[in-house]
């Protein structure tokens, strides 16, 4: 991937938070943003903004269409939409459980397997993908979420060893608590009401949980740090982002034993 032009870049779930300080950050440096979302209102100066619901196949097939037919390529892709769901495992349905991964995992299959026969034709493209600390750990009570991350590092590992002939680079970034409308946008599952057996562990969790990202980095820096990426020769496997505190975590689940990084989970999570 050549790094010294502007770039044609696409950011998925561009209208709030991450994604839009991405496509904001991108654009104020020159490279042509194409940012997504399913209610596209007026974008913000500086990039186009195309519907996007990336839990359809035809509308993630008509959106690349779209940057390719204006720009004939796409650069690098940021797969940022999603969203959260939050609730004990026992109670979610299943429905809520492949809403959860129909987003976050599939969408990304589904950008991905849209994008890359143009990178392979051009031999060149960047793939980011945003996944999360909670793609790292287990997390109580946001259960499917975690679960949708890890499947997302497991696509990412897998992606880059089969398009890495082809000139074509694939990311994992995972960061920390940002604040950014994810929490007002966080959905609970159904089922679990006043009557849970899990009704006060989940509010105890769900109350860290919404703090720590009122408390969160700013989502320019998750920005920032895309703008590195996109400027890399090479980029790695995988990059935190966000507050040390919470970036240890990889460290901390790697070189500790099991069981005591359980225990800082629990005693964190206040279970
Ligand atoms: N904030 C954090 O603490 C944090 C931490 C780690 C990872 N992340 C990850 O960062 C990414 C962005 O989150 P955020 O914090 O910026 O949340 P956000 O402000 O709620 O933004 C989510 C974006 O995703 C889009 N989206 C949701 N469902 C979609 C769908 N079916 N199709 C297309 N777009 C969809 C939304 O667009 P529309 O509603 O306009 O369609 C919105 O632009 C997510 O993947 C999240 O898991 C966030």
């Amino acid at each position: 991937m050549s790094t010294n032009r502007a770039k044609i870049v696409l950011v998925t779930g561009a209208s709030s938070g991450i994604g839009r300080a991405c496509a904001e950050l991108l654009s104020a440096q020159g490279h042509t943003v194409y940012g997504t979302s399913r209610k596209p209102a007026q974008a913000p100066a500086g990039f186009r903004m195309l519907e996007l619901d990336v839990t359809r196949d035809d509308s993630v097939q008509a959106a690349v269409a779209t940057v390719l037919a204006e720009q004939g390529r796409l650069d690098a892709v940021v797969n940022n939409a999603g969203y959260a769901l939050a609730g004990p495992l026992e109670e979610t349905s299943i429905e809520e459980a492949r809403h959860q991964f129909d987003t976050n995992f599939f969408g990304v299959l589904r950008v991905c397997q849209a994008v890359l026969p143009s990178m392979r034709t051009h031999r060149s493209g960047l793939i980011i993908n945003v996944s999360s600390l909670g793609g790292v750990a287990g997390l109580p009570f946001q259960g499917l979420y975690s679960a949708s991350k890890f499947a997302l590092e497991g696509l990412t590992e897998s992606l880059r060893l089969e398009v890495a002939s082809f000139g074509i680079q694939v990311t994992s970034l995972q960061p920390g608590d940002v604040y950014t409308p994810i929490t007002e946008n966080r959905v609970r599952v159904r089922q679990s009401g006043p009557d849970s057996p899990y009704r006060s562990a989940f509010a105890t969790a769900l109350g860290i949980i919404e703090k720590e990202e009122r408390a969160g980095a700013p989502a320019g820096l998750v920005a920032r740090h895309v703008l590195t990426l996109l400027e890399r020769k090479q980029v790695g496997v995988r990059y935190t982002v966000g507050r040390l505190s919470q970036r240890i975590i990889t460290a901390a689940k790697a070189f500790l034993p099991s069981r005591l990084f359980e225990h800082l989970l629990k005693s964190y999570y206040g279970l």
